[in-house]
């Protein structure tokens, strides 16, 4: 039994896609629909207007992960917030980000207006606009952002974060979020500002920001579920923790459940593998729990052992 529910909707497997993998044309999303073991669907992040993202190459893969330098290309929030108002099989998940406050509170007026009811994901921690900060390292700045928000904003609601490095951060953010009826915390979003170097060509491998980009895949799997964690260990227990970050076997997915994940997203391994992944990882964490004698994901849900 791989149910899981989430902002009183239910999901019938533990898997979504992470924002921005595979899901942001009407032919990506159909796609996502058709896979059997997605929980969920999760759309690219919509901004107010539609955006072409950063130069190209902005993708690169390495055998350790990716890095990324994407930029928000998106189709716009008014794509996005159609999408969503259709009928769905699967519950969705509305990401946005804002390019400013002002953009927020704009785009999450359009989804408090609309006849969406679904679950909101509110992105703090876009690493790759250019000249724009990660709203979410920013431990004043997000909690204005979510007074004026939850000024108006009366429907599922989670936020996107960064990952956080330092125990005491863990603590300062903890303390902003748990002041806000959240029904989620998405975490982590890509590990900031790496840089790969091709030695060969003495180059970057990704164009925008001189080669500066995001982090994902299998070399971000320990701060992930040092996150998942830690926000498990200090949050209410009503705001629910949706684990992402360097999944790519059954065992990193029943590790991100045990640390504390109602349910868990894969990205980078998606891009690699292609959306066979998700049959693979179910078949995986079946035969772990199968072996383990566990029936249900509440089974080991959170119960990570310390020594
Ligand atoms: C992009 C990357 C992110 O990590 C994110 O949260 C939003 C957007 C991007 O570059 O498109």
């Amino acid at each position: 039994n791989f149910t899981s529910t989430l902002g009183g909707q239910t999901f019938n497997s533990p898997f979504l896609n992470a924002s921005g993998i595979h899901c942001q044309t009407a032919e990506e999303l159909a796609d996502l629909e058709g896979v059997k073991e997605l929980g969920g669907i999760v759309t690219k992040s919509a901004t107010l207007e539609a955006r072409a993202g950063n130069d190209k190459p902005r993708y690169y893969d390495l055998a350790y992960g990716s890095i990324n330098s994407m930029g928000l290309p998106n189709s716009g929030y008014n794509f996005y917030l159609d999408y969503v108002q259709k009928e769905h099989a699967k519950p969705t998940i509305l990401s946005v980000a804002g390019l400013s406050v002002a953009d927020v509170i704009k785009l999450l007026k359009e989804v408090q207006a609309s006849d969406y009811q679904g679950l909101t994901e509110l992105n703090l921690s876009c690493p790759n606009v250019i000249g724009e900060p990660q709203t979410a390292y920013d431990f004043e700045t997000t909690r204005k952002v979510l007074t004026e928000v939850f000024s108006f904003f009366t429907k599922p609601l989670g936020v996107k974060l960064p990952p956080y490095f330092d125990l005491v951060h863990f603590d300062q953010i903890a303390a902003v979020l748990n002041d806000f009826p959240l029904t989620h915390v998405n975490t982590i979003n890509s590990v900031g500002n790496g840089l790969v170097v091709d030695v060969e060509k003495e180059q970057v491998v990704t164009k925008p920001k001189g080669g500066f980009g995001g982090l994902g895949g299998a070399m971000v799997l320990p701060t992930a579920l040092a996150n998942v964690r830690a926000l498990r260990q200090r949050l209410n227990p009503s705001i629910a923790i949706l684990g992402t970050g360097g999944v790519t076997t059954g065992a990193d997915v029943f590790a991100h459940i045990l640390c504390g994940a109602q349910l868990v997203s894969v990205g980078t391994q998606v891009i690699k593998e292609g959306l066979g992944v998700y049959a693979r990882l179910e078949k995986e964490l079946s035969d772990i729990m199968e072996a383990k004698g566990y029936t249900s994901l509440e089974d080991f849900r959170g119960k990570l052992q310390v020594m």
